[in-house]
């Protein structure tokens, strides 16, 4: 687990969803000496060929394997929240990626009711550390904008969560990854990147009226980085 005094990283990195997210995020993690543990709804067996494409850094495990990492990121459709045992990320620092797409995920009264996303997550999960991360960008642009420590045009990412120590341990995953951090503060203003503020995915994009006029599936591929500042006017204006 981790603690106050442990600066490292720490490995592996358990992923529950190897899809689009979860998949790039085990494809960033190449070279940085963390080991990732992909899972999926359908099991290992489904997952060996893509883990070996990826590298040997990657395994192919179950959700409870993964699940048993000290950070794991759940990056599944939000629909099936609901379909995972409450107890199942019990200390874990949990990077929620998740938004709500109501043509995929089908009507959440809690949402109407003014939750935001990350916050159902918590209430499923409540014994878990919840930090929203990574739900912001495309995934093809989260591959793309990755740079080392330092680079001049590093990209931000966002991140909102109630626990100071699980948002520093996102803070070193994110800086592994290839970008630098802005807390946009408790798990409630997490609000500020989900789906249609300002700085949803559109700050990343080279051509955001493309983007905004694209489908999932068929997003346009070029980016731009975006700095801290850009970023913060991005949530201020939300
Ligand atoms: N795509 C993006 O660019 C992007 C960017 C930011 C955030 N997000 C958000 O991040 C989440 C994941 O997006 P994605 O595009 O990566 O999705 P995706 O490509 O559809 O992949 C979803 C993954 O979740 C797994 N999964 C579904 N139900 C599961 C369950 N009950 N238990 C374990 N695994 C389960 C799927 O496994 P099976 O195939 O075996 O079911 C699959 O590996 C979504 O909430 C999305 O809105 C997406």
């Amino acid at each position: 687990m981790i603690t106050r005094s442990d600066r490292h990283l720490p490995t592996p990195l358990g992923m529950i969803g190897a899809g689009n997210i979860g998949s790039t995020v085990a494809r960033l993690a190449r070279g940085t000496g963390v080991e990732v543990v992909l899972s999926n709804s359908r099991g290992p067996g489904s997952l060996v060929d893509l883990a070996a494409s990826i590298g040997l850094h990657v395994s192919a495990g179950t959700t409870a394997q993964a699940a048993a990492s000290d950070i794991v990121v759940l990056t599944v459709p939000l629909h099936a929240l609901p379909s995972f045992d409450p107890h199942l990320l019990a200390g874990r620092i949990v990077v929620d990626t998740m938004n709500f797409y109501p043509e995929r995920d089908g009507a959440i009264p809690a949402l109407d009711a003014g939750a935001t996303t990350s916050e159902l997550t918590a209430a499923h999960f409540p014994d878990a550390r919840v930090v929203k991360g990574l739900n912001n960008i495309v995934h093809t642009h989260l591959l793309d904008l990755a740079r080392p420590s330092g680079a001049p045009d590093r990209s931000t990412l966002p991140l909102a969560g109630d626990d100071a120590e699980a948002k520093a341990a996102v803070i070193r995953l994110f800086d592994a990854l290839g970008f630098d951090a802005l807390d946009a503060g408790p798990l409630r203003e997490g609000w500020r990147f989900e789906r249609g503020r300002p700085a949803y995915t559109l700050p990343y994009a080279a051509d955001p009226e493309a983007l905004l006029a694209s489908r999932p599936g068929e997003r346009p591929e070029g980016t731009r980085p975006v700095g801290a500042e850009t970023l913060q006017r991005a949530l201020e204006s939300a």
